[in-house]
């Protein structure tokens, strides 16, 4: 089996391509290199395309696969540039989308919490959604897309995975755009108080990378078309996080808060309705906030 995944030298991306060999199943990975890091893809045998999602021809280059998995977007939720954001996220998908309709093959792509737009409680696909900014409208555009064609075609599976706050390895290409755990890390090694928005009370649903890959990387055997959350279903403050990496660290840094620019769009609150994942997809997160920092912390970021 081959499975073609763009997005493949992000930081999602290149995880799902690592466990898709460590499983033995070939990867064709796409990437046009905009906002990735190569090292990320530096000990797979991928086969390595240099490509664009938008480009109409983008599959001229493509060998014969057996199923899509598209992970590559602008993930920059602050750029400022809307055509930018719109033209790659929605256009780029519904190219890779048509692909995988021509082909006859199934299609897992990366949709987003962020469709939620802000929330205080438990987040469920079945809800009214309201993106407040357009990095999320252009995830409910692609969601909005599949679940119109949806209702009058016959298609192999398309499985949309709206991921919630995700941290691990292969995320620093991100900077200010990575998750809390990779920034406040950064800060508390060289032993400063880690920054977060006033009061720290802000409660996110974090995943691990791991837990993400693996759940989409699975999800090309699916034998029906959903769109599900990809969270724990366990929101924790961002001083969980910082509480966590004290201990780990060996240190005792007390936060200090800072006034959130982004107040008016940012989501203080996430928690995924797990449903879905697990009666549909059939499985569920295996790492805890504190196995998942650990194995970061132990196995990546300190080395
Ligand atoms: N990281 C998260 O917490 C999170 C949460 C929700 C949804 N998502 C979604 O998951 C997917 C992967 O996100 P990520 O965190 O790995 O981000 P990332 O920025 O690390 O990865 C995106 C990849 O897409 C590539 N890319 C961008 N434009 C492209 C184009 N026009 N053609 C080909 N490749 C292009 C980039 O070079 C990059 O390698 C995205 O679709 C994102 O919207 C991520």
């Amino acid at each position: 089996m081959r499975v073609l995944v763009t997005g493949a030298a992000g930081f999602i991306g290149s995880n799902v391509v690592n466990y898709l060999e460590s499983k033995s199943i070939d990867t064709v990975a796409f990437d046009n290199f905009s906002h990735s890091d190569y090292r990320n893809l530096l000990n797979t045998n991928a086969e390595i395309i240099c490509g664009d999602v938008t480009d109409k021809d983008f599959s001229k280059n493509i060998p014969k696969v057996d199923a899509v998995i598209h992970e590559a977007a602008i993930t920059d939720t602050t750029l400022a540039d809307d055509a930018k954001m719109v033209r790659v996220n929605y256009n780029g998908f519904r190219n890779i989308f048509d692909f995988s309709v021509e082909k006859k093959i199934p299609l897992v792509y990366a949709s987003s919490a962020g469709v939620y737009g802000k929330a205080e409680k438990k987040m469920s696909e079945e809800q009214e959604v309201t993106p407040h900014n357009t990095y999320a409208y252009s995830k409910y555009l692609c969601d909005c897309w599949v679940n119109k064609y949806l209702q009058k075609n016959k298609t192999p599976p398309i499985v949309g995975l709206r991921y919630f706050n995700v941290y691990g390895p292969g995320e620093a290409h991100k900077k200010k755009a990575a998750s809390m755990i990779f920034q406040l890390y950064n800060q508390m090694i060289e032993n400063k108080n880690p920054r977060i928005f006033k009061f720290g009370q802000q409660k996110r649903d974090f995943i691990y990378v791991k837990d993400v890959a693996r759940i989409t990387a699975d999800a090309i055997n699916l034998d029906r078309s959903v769109i599900s959350n990809v969270g724990t279903g366990e929101p924790r403050t961002f001083k969980d996080i910082i509480s966590i990496l004290n201990k780990l660290l060996k240190t005792e840094l007390k936060p200090e808060y800072i006034d959130n620019p982004y107040s008016e769009v940012y989501q203080n609150y996430t928690e995924a309705d797990s449903s879905k994942l697990t009666k549909i997809l059939k499985t569920e997160a295996d790492y805890s906030l504190e196995e998942g920092i650990k194995d970061y912390l132990e196995n990546y970021l300190k080395k």
